[in-house]
């Protein structure tokens, strides 16, 4: 892994940027993405020149967030396929699955990355008979359309969502679901930027989302960058900030959601729903079909991902705990589909969620 672009400080993302991207061609070119770990200080950007540097990167959340995990896997996909050379279809082939396989385990709860390394797969299966260059090519073609599939479902969960937003109100937010977490412009942000664009003026509230604080770190970053007026809140200062009649509507991001409507999102976003819903505030999940996993029936399958304690303890360097306190890290939680009001999607909004609708959604019958 090499760094790449400039250590220069460019505040609150007020210059376009590429969270993920291939840069070169199918056989010389590679990823190269916004080390979030480094933000809002420092903006770099990292080359992953292997599978390993890839998985490394997602692990360790230089890029995260449910779509862009997927963009991320799926180039890391097309880096492995040509690590055996392109002698014929089958060895690039062999050499993709390989790849796929291990970019899965880097982690579990966000389904899009599993969606995106089952592209990649499909389409190593469909042409198979070609040559190992052709298929290289596909590989690479496909990634880019995961991209681009996901830069428009996100321009389209905002013109859905920002529907839901009054003008001159008060939304709060949980981590970040912004154009850092996707390949561009976001889910959740997505529904605030256009709501700000079409002249709204909302005021979001940003929990800062310990431990890793994503809302301090990085939201605040994205919407102070883009104009929107943004007032950072300590996770537990949520529920007097909606008890005070400050928050009108609550939107956040998901990683994965069940056929029920059951949204696995960033740990502490169940709490915020429980506290919307006692102050009779609207909860919006906003997330691309993609991020849906219909072959679970409720939230009680979703993988939650465990992390390292020391994010609890000790994150960002500072011990702030003492030696030998036993430490509790989820990434995740499961919010219930009752506390969700909406699920905003690129196709329309889900309102009332239930099985039924989401299927209606996001798997229509053809
Ligand atoms: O651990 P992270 O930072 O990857 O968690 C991200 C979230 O929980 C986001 O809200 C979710 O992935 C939606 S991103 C559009």
């Amino acid at each position: 892994m090499t760094a790449a672009g400039s250590d220069e400080l460019r505040a609150g993302g007020g210059r376009s940027y590429k969270t993920v991207q291939w840069v070169g061609g199918a056989v010389g070119g590679r990823p190269r993405l916004i080390d979030q770990t480094r933000l809002p200080g420092e903006f770099v950007e990292i080359d992953c020149d292997d599978v390993e540097a890839v998985w490394g990167a997602i692990k360790r959340l230089s890029v995260r967030g449910a779509p862009a995990i997927g963009v991320a896997a799926a180039y890391g996909a097309v880096l492995g396929a040509r690590a055996r050379g392109l002698a014929d279809a089958a060895t690039v082939r062999a050499a993709l699955r390989q790849a796929a396989d291990r970019l899965a385990t880097s982690r579990p709860t966000a389904v899009n990355l599993f969606w995106a390394l089952d592209r990649m797969r499909g389409v190593a299966d469909a042409f198979a008979t070609e040559s190992g260059p052709a298929l290289l090519e596909r590989l690479l073609a496909e990634a880019e359309a995961v991209a681009a599939e996901d830069r428009a479902m996100c321009r389209a969960i905002g013109r859905h969502g920002a529907e839901l937003i009054a003008a001159d109100s008060g939304v709060l937010t949980h981590c970040n679901a912004g154009g850092l977490a996707t390949a561009d412009y976001g889910t959740a942000l997505a529904v605030i930027f256009t709501a700000h664009e079409q002249g709204k003026r909302p005021r979001v509230f940003v929990d800062e989302t310990r431990p890793l604080l994503q809302g301090a770190r990085l939201t605040a970053w994205e919407l102070l960058g883009r104009g929107v007026d943004a007032t950072l809140i300590c996770d537990g200062m949520a529920a007097q900030v909606m008890k005070e009649g400050r928050v009108q509507a609550v939107v956040v991001g998901a990683d994965r959601i069940a056929a029920n409507g059951d949204a696995a999102n960033k740990i502490g976003t169940y709490g915020v729903a429980v506290l919307a819903r006692f102050h009779g505030v609207p909860f919006y999940v906003a997330a691309p079909s993609s991020t849906f996993d219909l072959s679970l029936p409720d939230g009680s399958g979703i993988p939650i991902e465990q992390r390292d304690p020391g994010e609890v303890t000790e994150g960002f360097g500072r011990r702030t705990a003492p030696e030998g306190v036993a430490v509790y890290n989820p990434a995740f939680d499961v919010t219930p589909a009752a506390l969700i009001d909406g699920i905003v999607t690129e196709r329309g909004v889900i309102r009332p969620v239930s099985t039924a609708a989401v299927r209606a959604v996001v798997a229509p019958p053809s």
